[in-house]
């Protein structure tokens, strides 16, 4: 089967901050788990880069708003790697080939007889490209997200007939109840809708950096319509020769985060419908990673640089916490004193120590080789379904539930190790069995959960399961079976070197 994941794709006009890795990692984690399932996955991310900010950042560094977008998108592009996102695509909307499939799709909006001439007015957020209907309007005539005064704006536009969606979209969501998850998001798009859907524009007239109406072309077609349209554009021309449209589309599920919720829960599925293609089948809509109480954003300044923690901690310290510490679906704190201490406790300790104890005992007591499987571990009842209830969640789009189910797995081993004393048991003879048994079942649990936590963090479930000799189970959910399947488990492999999965912080002193 086919899975469809996006992210959005992120403004040009600003550099990567941990609140864009953090939704594309959570795309990404979903991909990775997906492909350990056999699916057919397809994970897409890229820039927006038409629109009015764009334009204005350019015109204050005096250069282009093309240079501009490609030195930014580039910025993006670089971050991918380092914190280990799996993309299949990365799109650019200033791609000719993203232009005419928007093009395309909107002649057939225009056909279809949802498009019109007026004059628009209103107050308009320049960073937010998007004018504010009056309940949106924070004190003293500014953004609520940007905290920047609204301009009063009047120009002559195209709209796009939202209103004639009204009954459509109420429909669509009393029938599909999971349309757009958490529950909450859900409510708060429909209430939206039930508060009355007015005709958007669809056009800048003042604006030529952006797509041009097909039918107008002396206009733009209002940025966040262009950027919508990625979604299904991008199948066109990912791959060389190839339409991809209907092996993937409709998506399976869009993530974003909250202040996007309208565009996508609103307008994209009016616009969609108006030019007949189908709707994507999920949305999830997860919530702002705060650094002191506000949303984190390169406009306020705060910004904890996912580069830098990178550089410091690996990147799959950073989508370790991010995704352990912040239940996906909530906004959550983030800080660098919490993100030392899981490092510390949870990866460095209970995973990483965990993991060379492990192989340290099966080197020293055993010659390097797991011991075949014994008839009972004592852990089977917590290990067994694992796998399945880990794609359970993973279905509900419960990230952090999910890694957490995985968690307590880990500590169950740990508690293992100081239950059963292996140390003790190698003193006596007598104990032998029990020792393979032991050993053997440290050892098939950590294959176990290194598969599960493998989309979470690819690096080190990678370095562990290859000293276990299954580096080949990293793809695969079936593999994560306690036990093995067919008896392809960890019993009987010769282990092999296994370097610190996560170095202990040195502290700096203060
Ligand atoms: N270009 C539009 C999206 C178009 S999608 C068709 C846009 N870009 S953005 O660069 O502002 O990115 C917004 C998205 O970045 C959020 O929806 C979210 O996915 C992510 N985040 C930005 N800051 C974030 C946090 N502080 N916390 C969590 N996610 C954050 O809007």
């Amino acid at each position: 089967m086919s899975y469809y994941v996006t992210t959005p794709i992120y403004y040009v006009n600003a550099e990567p901050h941990l609140g864009h890795a953090y939704s594309t990692i959570g795309a990404d984690i979903l991909a990775r788990h997906m492909r350990q399932r056999g699916e057919d996955v397809f994970f897409l991310t890229g820039t927006d880069e038409h629109g009015e900010p764009v334009a204005r950042a350019a015109e204050a560094q005096n250069t282009t708003p093309q240079e501009l977008a490609d030195r930014n998108a580039e910025r993006f592009k670089q971050l991918m790697p380092l914190i280990d996102v799996s993309h299949d695509f990365f799109i650019r909307t200033s791609d000719p080939r993203h232009k005419q499939e928007v093009a395309r799709v909107m002649q057939r909006v225009f056909d279809n007889g949802y498009v019109y001439e007026g004059l628009y007015e209103g107050m308009y957020c320049p960073r937010c490209a998007d004018f504010k209907s009056e309940h949106e309007i924070a004190e003293g005539n500014t953004c609520p997200v940007h905290k920047i005064e609204l301009e009063k704006q009047s120009e002559e536009s195209w709209f796009f007939k939202l209103s004639a969606f009204q009954e459509q979209l109420e429909q669509l969501f009393a029938e599909r109840k999971d349309w757009i998850l958490p529950r909450h998001r859900y409510n708060e798009a429909l209430s939206f809708i039930k508060g009355g859907l007015h005709d958007v524009a669809l056009s800048r007239a003042k604006l030529t950096w952006g797509v041009p109406l097909p039918w107008a072309p002396d206009q733009v077609m209002y940025v966040w319509f262009d950027a919508l349209l990625n979604y299904i554009s991008a199948l066109t021309f990912a791959r060389e020769g190839e339409n991809l449209h209907d092996r993937y589309w409709p998506a399976d599920v869009h993530v974003m985060a909250k202040d996007i919720i309208k565009f996508h829960a609103v307008y994209w599925p009016a616009l969609l419908l108006a030019a007949e293609e189908e709707l994507p089948k999920r949305m999830f809509v997860h919530g702002y990673l705060l650094m002191g109480g506000e949303k984190m954003s390169k406009s306020l300044g705060n910004v904890l640089d996912p580069l830098r923690v990178i550089e410091l901690f690996g990147s799959d310290a950073l989508r370790f916490y991010c995704y352990r510490e912040v239940s996906f679906g909530q906004d959550g704190a983030v800080s660098t004193e919490g993100f030392e201490t899981r490092y510390n406790t949870e990866l460095a300790n209970e995973y990483g120590n965990l993991a060379s104890r492990t192989l340290a005992m099966i080197s020293r007591y055993r010659g390097g080789v797991v011991p075949e499987e014994p008839d009972e571990t004592g852990l089977e009842a917590e290990f067994g379904g694992a796998a399945d209830d880990l794609a359970a969640r993973m279905d509900a789009l419960e990230l952090t539930a999910g890694l957490d189910d995985v968690w307590a797995l880990v500590r169950r081993l740990n508690r293992h190790v100081e239950e059963r004393a292996p140390w003790k048991l190698a003193k006596d003879e007598a104990k032998s069995e029990e020792l393979d048994a032991t050993l053997y079942g440290l050892a098939e649990g950590l294959r176990v959960v290194s598969i599960l936590l493998h989309p979470f963090i690819p690096q080190s479930t990678t370095k562990l399961l290859t000293a276990l000799g299954c580096a080949d189970h990293a793809g695969s959910l079936e593999a994560a079976e306690f036990g093995g399947r067919e008896g392809a488990g960890a019993g009987g492999r010769t282990i092999g070197e296994l370097p610190q999965l996560f170095p202990k912080l040195e502290s700096d002193g203060d």
